[in-house]
């Protein structure tokens, strides 16, 4: 077994896939709510070692973990006291070292939340840096006599904070912060801080970690007459980090949380010399405005904005996340309709976004979320998935703050959900219990059992967007239809050359990182006995040719539409559609007809003639 003190900890799994993220399906867990080893009511990271089989079968590809560090857990735990270490309530570094292992055995990576612009107000640092104006760490933050300066820097959570300034009486100044005011910004005008998150960084990426979310990466720094928002000065510090990352840990990958304009956002992939991944922040908003207004417009608008991306680069997708579904990046009219629309009930609101999940925001309409996540598997990007939405799990709105979509992963109708052996007193939060999206009707172990279940559902959908790397790494081309409730596109294979990863072998997604577990080998202590996952209804044998092109359709309307597509391009292809391999007519010179049910969706493959009708081999004459 590795620990943390082994110096062999953190060797890269060295799978030659530099840009792996660019065709995986991550899954956001936050460790406290997912499963519960121990039985004191909170989550754990034993808990979620022993579910790592339980992820492994629903086909994902990387585990995106919430912070994790020592916390008084004001703000989800992205108040760090102490970053060099694992909250007490969810293990020890050992027990990390253990998940990491047994995750990559399986083919699962795991990135972890990194917050570099601040800490909280508990972090020795602060203690320190507060305590006079001539102590070691006195400009580790950022001080000032008055509260005057940078007012063109908004306050980010408006529902709480009124100025991004609070008086220090210990000190007797102000100090900055862009969100709570226990969450004090570090001053990264001094090197000091910045070296020692780059000695923080290393501590995790020598254990094994595959990478970082960055949290509020765009808030860096600040500079007079400006919003202190993504500085050339916080570009020049990721190019920096990416290039410390790059000469010592190959594969790692950097996520840029940064809720920004598309033009903003592709600043923080650089020349492909800063993060890797970016967070596409606006389209979020507008896959639900497209689907309650019926138009594809908000959707095709917002990507007819999003530039061109580096090659080696990839955006991060998603439907819902630990956070409100974010209003910040809308008109103020698009707000007001979205609010209007899904947050009926005022205490929905949080902050400028509403503060639920996938199924309740669809009023739990399981055909409208299937056409939701086949635009989330199919545009452009890297889908991120949240905990609990691959079984349409609930929320809760009458807790607080972003809790109301924290609650307990439901994995069976047992006891507090199955998440916990412990009191239901003691949980962290409790379960949902509601006769809708309760844990007794809404749980893992129910949906396994049935084959029609959206969990099944999904677990297809991950299998068949595997197998296309197209989905990936293809480029996208929009089609043109009359009518406007439909959104076709086609994802066209990547040249042949670009970036490096032409020719990857499609399906081997499970073995691309580290040695495969060897039947009959020693697991690592703490891994339940395996038991049989249930098979999904079987798929029909999908080829799924590198080479061809993948249709997509989607009906964005609750009603049936007709659909003329100009497919003119592809003349002479036949779709074939990805679920059930069922060709349909060739598509012909004019324009191609299509009938699409409500909510309803098609991939398909473009298969050219010479794929269906091969020449005959010469011992078949
Ligand atoms: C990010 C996190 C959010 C947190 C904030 C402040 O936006 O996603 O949960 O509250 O940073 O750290
Ligand atoms: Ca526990």
């Amino acid at each position: 077994m590795r620990s943390s003190s082994d110096p062999k900890a953190g060797q890269s799994p060295g799978t030659g896939q530099p840009d792996w993220y660019r065709r995986a399906v991550f899954y956001e867990v936050p460790v406290r709510g997912f499963y519960d080893a121990n039985g004191d009511g909170i989550g754990d990271l034993r808990g979620l070692q022993e579910k790592l089989e339980y992820l492994q079968w629903l086909g994902v590809d990387c585990l995106w973990l919430l912070p994790f560090y020592p916390s008084p857990m004001r703000d989800g735990g992205y108040d760090i006291s102490d970053f060099m270490n694992i909250h007490p309530d969810l293990g020890t570094t050992d027990d990390l070292v253990l998940l990491l292992d047994d995750a990559h055995r399986r083919g699962i990576r795991i990135i972890a939340d990194l917050v570099m612009n601040h800490t909280s107000d508990e972090h020795p640092w602060f203690i320190e840096s507060r305590s006079s104006r001539t102590n070691p760490r006195a400009d580790w933050y950022v001080w000032s006599d008055d509260d005057k300066r940078w007012p063109e820097a908004r306050v980010v959570f408006v529902d709480v904070e009124t100025s991004n300034w609070t008086w220090d009486p210990v000190r007797g100044q102000f100090f900055w912060h862009r969100f709570y005011s226990h969450q004090p910004d570090l001053n990264y005008d001094n090197p000091d801080v910045e070296a020692a998150m780059l000695g923080i960084v290393r501590h995790w990426l020598d254990l094994g970690l595959d990478g970082f979310r960055l949290d509020a990466i765009s808030y860096l720094f600040q500079r007079d007459g400006t919003t202190g928002e993504s500085l050339p000065e916080t570009h020049a510090l990721l190019r920096r980090l990416r290039k410390e990352i790059d000469a010592a840990y190959p594969e790692r990958v950097l996520l840029a949380e940064a809720n920004q304009w598309p033009a903003d956002l592709v600043d923080f992939f650089g020349q492909g010399d800063e993060c890797q991944m970016c967070f596409h922040f606006p389209l979020m908003p507008r896959l639900f405005m497209a689907v309650r207004r019926e138009q594809r417009f908000p959707v095709t608008e917002i990507l007819s904005q999003s530039p061109e991306i580096p090659p080696t680069c990839q955006w991060a997708i998603f439907l819902r996340n630990h956070d409100e579904l974010s209003l910040e990046k809308v008109s103020e009219e698009e707000r007001d309709y979205m609010v209007a629309e899904y947050a009926k009930d005022p205490r929905m609101q949080r902050n400028l976004g509403i503060g639920r999940r996938l199924a309740p925001l669809l009023d739990g309409d399981r055909g409208l979320a299937e056409l939701l996540v086949a635009l989330l598997l199919s545009l452009p990007g890297s889908p991120v998935l949240y905990y609990g939405d691959e079984l349409l799990m609930g929320d809760n709105v009458y807790l607080g703050d972003r809790d109301s979509v924290r609650t307990p992963m439901q994995w069976s109708p047992d006891r507090n959900a199955g998440f916990s052996k412990g009191d239901f007193a003691q949980l962290y939060l409790p379960p949902l219990m509601d006769p809708v999206f309760g844990y007794q009707s809404v749980n893992v172990e129910a949906q396994q059992r049935s084959p029609s279940s959206f969990l099944h559902w999904m677990r297809r959908m991950l299998q068949v967007r595997k197998s296309y790397l197209q989905f990936g790494t293809g480029g996208f081309e929009t089609v043109d239809c009359a009518n406007p409730s439909v959104l076709a596109y086609v994802r066209v294979p990547e040249a042949h050359g670009q970036s490096g990863v032409a020719g990857d072998a499609p399906l081997t997604a499970r073995a691309e990182v580290g040695p495969a577990v060897q039947p009959g080998a020693p697991e690592s202590p703490g891994l339940p006995e395996s038991r049989a996952l249930p098979e999904s209804p079987a798929l029909p044998e999908s080829p799924g040719d590198p080479q061809s092109p993948v249709l997509c359709v989607h009906n964005l309307s609750r009603f049936a539409q007709p659909a003329w597509l100009d497919l003119v391009r592809w003349a002479g292809r036949t779709p074939v559609e990805l679920l059930g391999r069922v060709p349909f007519p060739p598509v012909a010179g004019g324009l191609t007809h299509m009938t699409l049910g409500p909510h309803g969706f098609y991939w398909f493959e473009l298969v050219a003639e010479s794929a269906l009708h091969p020449e005959p081999a010469l011992e078949d004459l």
